[in-house]
């Protein structure tokens, strides 16, 4: 079962079965490194597009349509970078994920599954989420910087700018009427 583990996990070593290591310039320490951090990270944009699908599913209250949409569309923004980081891992020859099961592992954000959860609790708890993501992703980014790979870093840098803006959408939703002037 421990073996099983360490198979899955991103911590050991990043690099891809010696068939599909793709050939890089980029030294194996920085395939791993990279890979290693970037498998955390689309570990955890899987937990947050599946959270922000839940909330937008059990979305309710005078504001469920503009909140519902809303969070339709950052479901759709954070689906959208699952592809392009899983493969940015493979060009470099690294692993990425295989399962629900090892996204279970490597994700850092906590799941809700909670019956009920208010509108704007929901809010403030994806806001919080993506301020965590994009801080994963800064980190991530100096990794990058480390083993002088632009195009990962190139890459976390509209992520970064698209976590922000989830996360200033977020914020400004959740104020309240006193607070925002209306
Ligand atoms: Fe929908």
């Amino acid at each position: 079962m421990e073996q099983k583990t360490s198979q899955k996990s991103a911590g050991d070593g990043g690099q891809a079965a010696p068939a599909l290591r793709t050939p890089t310039d980029l030294r194996p320490q920085a395939t791993s490194e990279v890979a290693e951090a970037l498998n955390a990270l689309l570990a955890d944009v899987y937990a947050l597009y599946l959270k922000t699908k839940n909330f937008h599913w059990h979305m309710s209250g005078p504001h469920f349509r503009d909140y519902h949409l809303l969070l339709d569309d950052q479901a759709t923004e954070l689906f959208a970078m699952t592809d392009p980081l899983a493969e940015r891992i493979r060009k470099l020859g690294g692993k990425t994920l295989r399962s629900i099961g090892h996204v279970h592992e490597l994700a850092q954000l906590d799941d809700n599954d909670e019956e009920f959860v208010s509108p704007l609790d929901m809010l403030r708890e994806l806001m919080q989420d993506n301020k965590a993501v994009a801080a994963s992703m800064r980190k991530a980014h100096e990794i990058c910087d480390d083993h002088k790979d632009v195009a990962t870093a190139s890459l976390l840098e509209n992520f970064i700018d698209e976590t922000e803006r989830r996360t200033w959408f977020l914020f400004e939703a959740t104020r309240s009427a006193d607070e925002s002037g209306h």
